[in-house]
């Protein structure tokens, strides 16, 4: 198969693949270097990393074009031939099975004169036939058939003209990553010790978790890291934003991370990924709220049971744009609390703007019948536009990319507050009994999770790699 045409590089390239160095503006340059002083020194933002064409494009490929981004759950595609579109930043991808059963991710532009091959979202497929001219691909990438070959193309050898794949692809217990930079860092390197967090949420349902339903997905006026470092995790939210869906019963109230809780614990800063968890009641068996037949932890670490034992409701990013939240909620006050897992994916549209994506999962041995429910919970809760909780975030989201974008913002150097947490600044205090990977917090008024984040954010676009080591860069 056809990948890489070019035998050298030219002088440019930080690696293989790499391509030429990208030369950010000088404006965009003079942004990230605030940033990352007046995070560190005042725990604040410039607003305009929220909504400005210049940072945009340096985050396509500074950010997108270098580090890891989630493609797809290897159960949305179970069947050879079985494939579905899916974007690395914009750039546009085929998910796909291969007759041969191996998982792909092809660029989707076809060999000959570029035409995207892919218009179906998903489906199942044995070939890709180009719109334009007709060349035919098969579901592995290799070229099968040109139109008038033997008049047209007598001298072409197909074996150099198959589709391009991603240069890295890794399946981590069936979830899909790829990166577009040759020599970035193996994913299991990238991810770090918030392994140990991500493998409690792929590996406490009962025969592992598997997709329900096809990914959702709704067009935002908000900026792609509004989303990221929302579930990062600002539980500070929670009971203003989502105030009416908890009054009327959606949610428990101990979800919404009221001030203080002695049972709350932030973690921040474990290598590419934070999270905040909800810890309810230690000597319970909650696993997020699913019946205890579908939850299997034979697979876990005693500390990592015993997390997830009494864990109620967990938020998390692992950066740059892939989220998650497992949480117990219900779609009618007067049933009981279901769990689910949902992947969101914060897909970059254009300076202010996304499309999130949103998968919901279940353990895959349980009922067809509680599949469904934990589908229906997550659409009428967190996991679908119309969603209690997910409707209440989109509309404050947009208020953050609109003002960002201002000339008021550029002009008067508008920052945001994101102190909290800082010294002096709240009451929160680390835990030195956390048990898990990283900082613990012994409440939620701590914002380290999100400075994690957006610290993350200032090395990417730097051109440095993610991950924060402990304590050094805890800011
Ligand atoms: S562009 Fe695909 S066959 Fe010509
Ligand atoms: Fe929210």
């Amino acid at each position: 198969m056809a990948t890489e045409e070019d035998a050298s590089p030219p002088e440019t390239c930080d690696g293989p693949g790499a391509g030429p160095e990208y030369e950010m503006s000088d404006r965009a340059r003079r942004i990230v270097e605030e940033q990352g002083r007046s995070l560190r020194e005042e725990g604040m933002l410039p607003s305009k990393v929220f909504n400005d064409d210049g940072i945009f494009e340096a985050e396509l490929r500074q950010i997108f074009g270098r580090h890891w981004v989630f493609v797809g759950h290897e159960s949305e595609i179970p069947e050879p031939g079985d494939y579905a579109q899916r974007r690395i930043g914009r750039d546009p991808f085929i998910f796909v099975r291969g007759e041969d059963g191996e998982v792909r991710v092809l660029f989707d532009s076809c060999s000959h004169h570029g035409s995207k091959l892919c218009r179906a979202e998903q489906g199942n497929t044995s070939h890709f036939r180009c719109p334009y001219h007709g060349w035919t691909f098969k579901n592995t990438g290799d070229l099968a058939g040109v139109p008038l070959k033997h008049q047209a193309f007598k001298g072409l050898d197909p074996e150099e003209w198959g589709l391009h794949e991603a240069p890295r692809v890794t399946n981590y217990k069936g979830m899909v990553f790829a990166c577009l930079r040759e020599d970035a860092p193996d994913f299991e390197e990238y991810l770090g010790d918030f392994a140990w967090y991500l493998d409690i949420q792929l590996e406490i349902g009962k025969g592992g978790m598997e997709v329900v339903g096809e990914p959702k997905r709704w067009i935002a006026d908000s900026d792609w890291k509004s989303g990221a470092d929302n579930f990062a995790a600002d539980s500070y939210h929670t009971g203003v934003t989502h105030r009416s869906a908890l009054d009327v019963g959606f949610g428990a109230e101990e979800i919404s991370g009221t001030a203080g809780q002695e049972t709350h614990r932030h973690v921040t800063h474990v290598d590419a990924g934070s999270t905040s968890l909800r810890l309810l009641h230690p000597d319970d068996e909650i696993y997020y709220g699913y019946p205890n037949e579908f939850v299997d932890t034979s697979s876990l670490s005693e500390d990592q049971r015993r997390m997830a034992a009494a864990c109620g409701a967990e938020t998390g990013t692992i950066f740059p744009n892939l989220s998650f939240i497992h949480v117990a909620a219900t779609d009618d006050p007067d049933d009981d609390l279901a769990g689910y897992l949902a992947f969101r994916q914060w897909q970059p549209l254009e300076a202010g703007k996304m499309q999130a994506w949103s998968w919901i999962l279940a353990p895959a041995d349980a009922s067809d019948e509680y599949k469904q429910r934990a589908h229906d919970v997550g659409m009428a809760t967190f996991a679908g536009p119309s969603g209690n909780f997910e409707q209440d975030d989109m509309a404050v989201w947009d208020g953050v990319s609109e003002a960002a974008g201002s000339v008021y913002a550029e002009r008067h150097e508008f920052k945001l507050n994101y102190q909290m947490g800082r010294p002096g600044m709240s009451e929160a205090e680390i835990d030195e009994d956390w048990y898990g990977p990283g900082l613990g917090w012994d409440d939620n008024l701590e914002e380290g999770t999100l400075r994690t984040f957006h610290g993350n954010w200032n090395k990417a676009m730097s051109g440095e790699e993610v991950g924060m080591s402990y304590p050094e860069d805890h800011i």
